[in-house]
């Protein structure tokens, strides 16, 4: 029998690499899309544009995290056996400019389709995708899944509220709920406003003469790094693998801004010296500390581990950049990077 999934978030980075997975694994792929996404541009083209995948294996619902009528309406209607719950307001630094949204979306939004599933007669299996922001600043590195929630932004309040909400709702309601407590996790189709993919961007643009320099706020800030496509990896595995839990997914290496912006300025051979600057403006009110994280329980219960490094993850967004912006200056349209 072909297994249904359905994801929220279908068109961001993580959703199109695990559309990728799943449709290989002959998955019916399903996705809730809000109605101001505009399709064509996103990171689902190349899915949406075949017509052997679109509305044969890989359908698109309209439907929104803040009208839970319209995600049980359409949730009624796919009876899916898997559920990934990706979307919601992912930037950190931008939830300090609209913390109420980002708990709509984040915090709200998750608790809604808890309970949806809850009324379901035939709930399905859920992955919801946390982040190590619920950690703060924790006095303990690496991580792991018995870390105390200890947010210090409201991005990171909204996913500990929904986090521990899916733990609630596995204890007290008998759903197959899983959190993935996600460590930073990047790629060419990454956001342009996330830090790899802007000093990525950049990069290439000023190698290409498309832009003169990069501002960036802290560039000390460590972060634990790796590979989006072996994190949807993970997601698949925490529903088909384990029992209902929670897993952090994790490299275990620190790195700083400042090796991203080394390793993506030496991809292109440019002395990054003579590029960056600071800017304030890109200044967090407060910055997590220390989030590493440890997968010794996805590595022993799933069998997952990350398989990218941290130099071929920034040489290999670099060298994105650097096709897609030289692709775009022979037509004529290349852009460089927005701040
Ligand atoms: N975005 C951005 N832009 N970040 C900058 C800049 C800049 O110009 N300059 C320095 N940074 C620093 C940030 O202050 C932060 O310490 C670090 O770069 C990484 O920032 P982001 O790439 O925006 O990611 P994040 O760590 O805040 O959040 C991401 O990872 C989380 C998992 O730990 C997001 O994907 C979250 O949704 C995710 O949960």
């Amino acid at each position: 029998m072909t297994r249904r999934a359905f994801i929220t978030g279908i068109t961001g980075q993580d959703g199109s690499y695990l559309s990728e997975l799943l449709l290989a694994q002959g998955y019916e792929v399903h996705g809730s899309v809000r109605r101001t996404s505009t399709l064509e541009r996103s990171r689902l083209a190349h899915l949406y544009a075949d017509p052997t995948l679109y509305n044969q294996r890989l359908f698109l619902h309209y439907a929104d995290l803040d009208d839970p009528t319209t995600l049980r309406r359409v949730l009624n209607a796919v009876q899916p056996q898997e559920l990934y719950h990706l979307a919601g307001q992912s930037h950190v630094g931008l939830s300090f400019e609209i913390p109420e949204t980002t708990c709509e979306f984040t915090a709200m939004g998750t608790l809604r389709l808890l309970e949806i599933l809850r009324d379901l007669p035939e709930p399905p299996r859920f992955f919801h995708a946390t982040s190590s922001e619920i950690f703060g600043r924790p006095t303990a590195s690496p991580q792991t899944e018995k870390t105390p929630l200890a947010p210090i932004n409201p991005y990171g309040c909204a996913k500990a509220f929904a986090t521990q909400m899916v733990r609630v709702y596995r204890a007290s309601h008998d759903l197959f709920a899983v959190n993935g407590i996600l460590y930073n996790h990047e790629s060419p189709r990454r956001g342009e406003n996330f830090v790899t993919r802007k000093i990525c961007r950049a990069a290439a643009a000023i190698k290409l003469g498309l832009q003169e320099e990069l501002a960036l706020g802290d560039t000390s800030a460590q972060r634990d790094w790796g590979h989006a496509r072996d994190y949807v990896r993970g997601m698949w595995l925490a529903l088909n693998q384990g029992p209902p839990d929670d897993y952090v997914f994790a490299t275990g290496q620190l790195h700083s801004v400042q090796q991203v912006i080394e390793t993506a300025f030496a991809a292109v051979s440019l002395d990054w010296q003579h590029h960056v600057k600071f800017d304030r403006h890109f200044l967090r009110p407060a910055e997590p500390l220390h989030l590493v994280g440890d997968a010794s329980k996805a590595r022993a219960v799933l069998g997952w581990s990350p398989t990218t490094s941290f130099q071929e993850l920034i040489q290999e967004m670099t060298q994105a950049e650097l096709d897609q912006l030289s692709q775009g200056e022979r037509r004529g349209t290349a852009r460089p990077e927005a701040r």
